[in-house]
């Protein structure tokens, strides 16, 4: 019998030699997509480590259902995480190191934040020049209810030191060779903030072992790999960890690079906030469309700072509409849309769906290049046939 791991790994292999991975314009309907349980649906980006992507279509619901939410692992998932034996240690820059265990997280108080958690190479596929690394399109993104003790709340049980500036995360993943293990750092104040959460419930349930069971970090409004899933140890440090993940993973450019041109380490910082972003998620792209009313619908969302405009063009970016935004909203998630569209001409159109943000942000019709293709966040596009 095969097991999960190898079953995974000929379904990639076959997906791979069928040419399904390719630089794709939009989600086709012919990616991989494998019944993994509790995962239905999902495009298979990677099965070795495995990222799961959500297609479009799942865009439909203000909470992710978890089988439906994006997966991205570096590597792989422990095989076994007890949560009777399980031990979270806290130390480094405190006055008392301590040791909580899954029944003391349950029984701190606890606190629910709705949050878009997205993936820093969401929509690496689309960029130009093309970069490596897993080609996510529009779906390493979803929404949902993480709920957990504070972490201020643990932290402040084994009291943090004036010296203690930074908060690294040790990630329990198993390391294959001489891979470094998954440590990340966050700065203080944004681990003291009230909605940085130590989670272990997803949508109401305990998270799964995909999401990081039995707790995982979860650092609204950032990207999703400051949110450390398999928690082992918590530490309190005088700088900003600077390990792989740190340095010179996800590092963006100080400066705006020329597409091509390689990344100064020296000359860069480490990606924290999400950008600005909307993404259309009605799947007819280069579809024939018979209707005179359709329906463009989609999601957006801005990290810390509230959407306040989504706006559709069906001309290609010479005019645009404000779209209708969905009653459910909270700060971190994002907001549904909708736009009707009144079609009375057959032809050829492109569809543009552009968000503004609290903060004055507009996406832009180009995303900024960089080698990893980090924030992609250009103004999303589909091209129908309309024949009425
Ligand atoms: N934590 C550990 N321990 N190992 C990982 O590989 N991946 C990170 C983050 N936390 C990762 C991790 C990245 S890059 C992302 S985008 C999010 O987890 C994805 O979370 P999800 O798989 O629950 O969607």
């Amino acid at each position: 019998m095969l097991s999960r791991r190898d079953f995974l790994s000929e379904v990639l292999a076959a997906a791979a030699a069928a040419g399904s991975f390719g630089l794709l314009p939009a989600w086709s309907a012919e990616e991989p997509s494998i019944d993994i349980p509790g995962e239905e649906g999902m495009i298979v980006r990677s099965a070795r480590f495995l990222d799961l992507e959500m297609p479009p279509g799942f865009f439909d619901s203000w909470i992710t259902p978890m089988p439906h939410f994006f997966v991205r692992n570096h590597m792989h998932e422990p095989s076994t995480i007890d949560g009777e034996t399980w031990r979270l240690s806290i130390g480094g820059e405190v006055e008392q190191p301590a040791t909580v265990t899954l029944r003391d997280l349950d029984g701190m108080p606890p606190h629910t934040v709705t949050n878009t958690l997205e993936c820093a190479g969401n929509g690496r596929a689309f960029q130009e020049p093309r970069v490596p690394g897993i080609q996510w399109q529009k779906g390493a993104v979803g929404n949902a209810r993480f709920s957990g003790p504070r972490l201020r709340d643990v932290l402040e049980r084994a009291g943090v030191k004036p010296t203690g500036r930074h908060v690294m995360f040790h990630g329990l993943d198993e390391v294959p060779g001489k891979v470094p293990p998954f440590i990340r750092s966050i700065p203080i104040e944004k681990a003291l903030d009230q909605h940085t959460l130590i989670a272990t419930k997803m949508n109401g349930t305990p998270l799964s072992k995909h999401h990081g069971f039995p707790a995982r970090a979860l650092v609204p409004g950032w990207i999703g790999a400051a949110s450390c899933k398999w928690l082992g140890e918590i530490k309190v440090l005088e700088k900003e960890f600077d390990g792989n993940f740190m340095k010179p993973g996800y590092r963006m450019p100080n400066h705006p690079l020329t597409p091509g041109e390689p990344l100064n380490v020296d000359d860069s910082h480490v990606v924290t906030a999400l950008n600005v972003k909307s993404v259309i998620s009605s799947v007819w792209d280069q579809a024939k469309i018979k209707n005179k009313v359709q329906k463009v619908h989609g999601a957006a969302w801005a990290g810390e700072a509230d959407i306040v405009k989504v706006e559709v063009s069906t001309d290609g970016g010479t005019s645009w509409e404000d779209a209708q935004l969905g009653r459910e909203h909270a700060k971190y998630a994002w907001r549904l849309w909708n736009y009707l569209w009144k079609v009375s001409k057959s032809g050829r159109y492109t569809i543009m769906s552009r968000a503004t943000d609290s903060r004055g942000r507009v996406q832009p019709m180009t995303a900024d290049w960089n080698p990893s293709g980090y924030l992609y966040n250009a103004i999303d596009q589909i091209k129908v046939n309309v024949e009425i």
